[in-house]
């Protein structure tokens, strides 16, 4: 009979969200008349930006003349206008250089960090923060290179560094060498943003320990802060040691539309066996453009509108939106006693549970008492107990409304 690949057999079955809409489902059941808001939604709910869809509608037109017709990207990792815009406005306007060929667009920033660990070692060992986002690690459970989970969740073989309030979630460096380091910055599911000087120690540290680090920056948009860094690569050599990835996503409204792209630098190097130092650009333009023939050219038409100065201010016009309801939440909650961290340079909240109650009893409780969603942080990691994720996204009206009801739990 044919075999199954055993690594698949490892994955704990996608747990959190799952549970969550069980639990709502029951609720509903039982509540047939109880009006329910989620301030857990992840997703997106304001429409595309004028100026894409305009973008879009003229693309789509292109695509049904004989003249402009086209088919397949062939480059295979982005049209050149599209990664022209990227590097001029995402990396030119801060200073730092990148060169078109550094850039790969793709359909998507889960997909990009789920990839990239492909083409690395089978023995490299990887780092995470906990909480995290489960795809770094799902993907590099499916890839082989962990034991299997032990009881709270957690693999055997991947380093997790826990993000607490101590270290202001963002971790420090492991006492011990690490390979594969993923950090995510605007970082979900904590909010929390890293400075330079954060950055700077985690590139000292790959460079001293040549390992690479996949920085996962699909919330840069929500920096407000003018210290804060929006790419690793404003540090100093991170363009030795780092993968970047970006995404439309919570940028412009595109993550029923698909588009995001990585930077793989010229410079990064990693080791073949006996030693051998080999680029990592040409390998992952040889795994890209194999494995994935590239986003439709009306995406791509699209994702250069949110470049034009048209797109850029009202793309900005949703993110104040989003983040007028960050602080709104923080504000109510704090107000009420609630210990609130991230929402200010990020859509997403972190708030403390009153003392002894867990995040899943916190869950319950708010769901039955205000009808109100959220996320439980041990769902994220063991060191998300105790903790709650809530999200920007959601309709002004409905925030509004399930603020009041969370005030007088
Ligand atoms: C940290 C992080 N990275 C990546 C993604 C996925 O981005 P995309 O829609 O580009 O696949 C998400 C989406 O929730 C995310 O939270």
């Amino acid at each position: 009979m044919i075999g199954i690949n055993e690594s698949f057999l490892k994955l704990r079955a996608g747990y959190l969200f799952p549970e969550i809409g069980r639990r709502v489902r029951t609720f509903k059941q039982e509540h047939p008349s109880a009006k329910v808001i989620s301030m857990g939604i992840g997703d997106v709910t304001q429409p595309l930006a004028p100026a894409v869809i305009e973008a879009m509608h003229r693309a789509v037109d292109e695509m049904g003349r004989q003249e402009t017709f086209r088919g397949y990207d062939d480059t295979g990792v982005g049209y050149e206008f599209l990664r022209q815009a990227i590097i001029e406005n995402d990396f030119g306007a801060r200073g730092v250089p990148i060169d078109l060929e550094e850039v790969f667009v793709s359909d998507g920033t889960k997909s990009d960090t789920g990839n990239m660990q492909e083409i690395f070692g089978i023995e490299n060992v990887v780092a995470v923060a906990d909480p995290v986002y489960p795809v770094y690690v799902d993907t590099n459970v499916m890839a082989g290179r962990t034991g299997p989970a032990g009881s709270e969740g957690q693999f055997a073989g991947i380093v997790y560094m826990p993000a607490t309030a101590e270290n202001g979630f963002v971790p420090k460096p492991p006492d011990r060498p690490v390979d594969m380091i993923y950090l995510c910055f605007p970082n979900n599911p904590t909010g929390a943003v890293a400075t330079k000087e954060d950055l700077a120690r985690w590139v000292d540290f790959a460079r001293t320990n040549q390992a690479v680090i996949f920085f996962d920056a699909a919330y840069e948009a929500y920096i407000k802060d003018a210290a804060i860094p929006h790419s690793i690569y404003e540090v100093e050599g991170a363009k030795e040691v780092a993968i970047e990835f970006r995404s439309c996503s919570k940028t412009a409204g595109f993550t029923g539309v698909r588009c995001a792209y990585s930077v793989v630098p010229k410079q990064l190097k990693a080791h073949a066996k006996g030693g051998r130092v080999v680029e990592v650009n040409p390998i992952w333009r040889r795994r890209h453009t194999t494995k994935f023939n590239g986003v439709s050219y009306v995406t791509q038409k699209g994702a250069e509108a949110v470049y034009s100065p048209q797109g850029k201010k009202q793309v900005q016009q949703t993110i104040d939106l989003y983040m007028a309801n960050a602080s709104l939440i923080r504000d109510t909650l704090t107000k009420v006693g609630y210990t609130v961290y991230g929402g200010l340079n990020a859509p997403y909240l972190w708030v403390k549970t009153p003392k002894g109650v867990g995040s899943w009893e916190f869950f319950d409780l708010l769901l039955n008492k205000a009808n109100v969603v959220c996320t439980p942080g041990a769902g994220f990691g063991p060191a998300g107990e105790g903790y709650v994720r809530l999200t920007a996204f959601g309709l002004p009206q409905n925030v509004r409304e399930a603020l009041d009801r969370f005030a007088r739990l």
